[in-house]
């Protein structure tokens, strides 16, 4: 397994986002109230950009703006709009103050 440093904890306020390279693809980390979520910034669906297009929700549910697709971040389940396709979601793990995406 490989750990990556994303960030440290306080590099992100509490419904801020940020991209990262992870080789050819763009990742997105966001900072909810219960803690971090790290996906691909592109939606299944149609790949909108979803550090532009996503509207997060406190409840754990991100909106992709495009066409409307609504997908859970706490599994990546599509909930609803025009696609099946899961959000591919990635493990995050906290060790003290840092951020680690682990692949
Ligand atoms: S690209 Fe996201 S809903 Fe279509």
């Amino acid at each position: 397994m490989i750990k990556i440093k994303l960030c440290n904890i306080n590099d992100l306020r509490i419904g801020e986002r940020r991209k990262f390279k992870l080789n050819d693809n763009e990742i997105l980390l966001i900072r909810l109230k219960d803690g971090f979520y790290v996906m691909e910034n592109r939606c299944p669906h149609a790949g909108c950009r979803l550090s532009y297009y996503g509207k997060i929700f406190e409840d754990g549910r991100i909106v992709c703006t495009c066409h409307g697709a609504i997908f859970s971040l706490k599994d990546g389940r599509a909930l609803d709009g025009p696609t099946q396709k899961p959000l591919k979601l990635y493990r995050v793990k906290i060790v003290e103050d840092q951020v680690f995406l682990e692949t």
